[in-house]
């Protein structure tokens, strides 16, 4: 049976939408020329209250309170806000996830600190469709200590499953690094399932969360996760380069010894002592001056998200990824599209991946004509799904110029 994908049906589906009034709390987008936004998995959209706060911040807390606001707001900021986080979209409980650098040095300090955490052991395992970032810190951790990387030969679209970890994973694994939901299809890893059966054989698991954070509830104290990671300017919204953040288990926490011990991250920060001593709990993962703008994104972001409830917002993530499929199915996939994404709700995260021969020309075609996705190598165009700020109307008008340009 052939789904309905007519323009009342995606009024009926906007109009019983109860997150559909938070979109009137983001910047409006002043270019009459897009069509559909459909790329928040990669940068979302700014909120006004980022914007007005950035004002209030710089006028303020900088301008008028000057340095004497490291003391009265900004130094306990990255714990603060990883608190929020933790409480609103990570299941941690507090004093475990802290807001710092980008992604990338997250990674870095966390994988060091976990296989630090295993000596003896000299494997890292990871997958080859992980994104670039997490395969290329591995690799060069593994040939920094003297490791072996032993690779999960994992299907670019479909991504790894639990027995390819189970395979890989050893009594010479010291950690696993793996995305939770995998950038190019949004298939989801059964995260619990899988840390389960790493701790099975003695090691410890590092999560990549970008693509799931602020999309998808993740239960990281009940998973008994070790380590986790994640940006914060895709679904969370905090703008270009905000930072990123990183969850230690607090079990982990007394010999969590991450390898850029800068003054920030010591027990005395202003103590100006002859020999690094790392602080007390999840400060210690801290290294530089923590990037007191970049936070106010963060800061925002996850204030709109605890609001809207991570529930409803993964709720209106299922919906819109059902609304992309009866779309695609019934106008690209008889124009030679397939669907590179999982078609269960349970399996797919916060975006719907096409694929086309020619996606790469078509990609930029649709870019110009305003409707803004992002293609991925070799053949896929990722349409992105941020329930705070998509509409049903908007991916129909969307879809309908990919079946026009195709
Ligand atoms: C899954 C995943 N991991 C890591 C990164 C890298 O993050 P960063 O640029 O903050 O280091 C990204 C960036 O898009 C990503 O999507």
């Amino acid at each position: 049976m052939t789904a309905d994908v007519s323009a009342e049906r995606a009024g009926r589906l906007d109009a019983a939408d109860e997150l559909a009034p938070f979109r009137a709390r983001f910047v409006p987008i002043a270019d009459p020329g897009v069509v559909a936004y459909l790329d928040g998995n990669s940068l979302g959209r700014p909120l006004l209250a980022t914007a007005e706060r950035l004002q209030e911040v710089v006028a303020q807390e900088w301008g008028s309170r000057l340095i004497r606001s490291w003391d009265e707001h900004w130094l306990t900021l990255p714990g603060r806000i990883g608190d929020h986080l933790g409480r609103v979209a990570l299941g941690a409980a507090p004093g475990q996830a802290i807001v710092a650098d980008s992604t990338s040095v997250c990674l870095y300090k966390t994988i060091r600190a976990a296989v630090a955490l295993r000596p003896g052991r000299d494997e890292i395992v990871t997958d080859t469709a992980n994104f670039p970032t997490d395969r290329f810190l591995v690799e060069s951790i593994a040939a920094e200590l003297g490791l072996t990387v032993r690779w999960i030969d994992a299907d670019p679209w479909d991504g790894f499953g639990a027995e390819q970890v189970a395979e890989a994973v050893g009594e010479r694994t010291a950690a696993v690094v793996l995305s939770h939901v995998d950038y190019r299809s949004a298939a989801i890893a059964d995260l619990a399932g899988i840390t389960r059966l790493v701790h099975e054989r003695g090691a410890l698991a590092v999560w990549d969360l970008c693509h799931s954070v602020g999309s998808i509830p993740v239960e990281l104290d009940a998973a008994e996760a070790d380590f986790a990671v994640g940006c914060t300017y895709k679904f969370l919204n905090a703008g270009p380069g905000a930072p990123a953040f990183l969850y230690v288990a607090a079990r982990h926490q007394d010999a969590f010894a991450q390898p850029i011990t800068g003054w920030m991250g010591a027990a005395d920060t202003f103590g100006m002592a002859a020999h690094y001593e790392p602080a007390p709990g999840i400060r210690r993962a801290l290294s530089g001056t923590p990037p007191v703008l970049g936070m106010v994104g963060v800061q925002e972001g996850v204030a709109l998200l605890a609001e809207a409830g991570i529930t409803r917002v993964r709720a209106k993530a299922v919906a819109l990824g059902r609304w992309v499929l009866d779309l695609a199915d019934a106008w690209l996939v008889p124009l030679g599209f397939t669907i590179a994404s999982p078609r269960e709700d349970d399996r797919r995260g916060g975006h719907v991946t096409v694929r086309h021969p020619d996606a790469e020309r078509l990609s930029a075609r649709l870019i110009e004509h305003g409707v803004i996705i992002d293609f991925r190598r070799p053949d896929g165009i990722r349409l992105g799904l941020s329930p705070l700020t998509t509409g049903f109307t908007e991916v129909r008008d969307a879809m309908a110029r990919i079946r026009e340009l195709a």
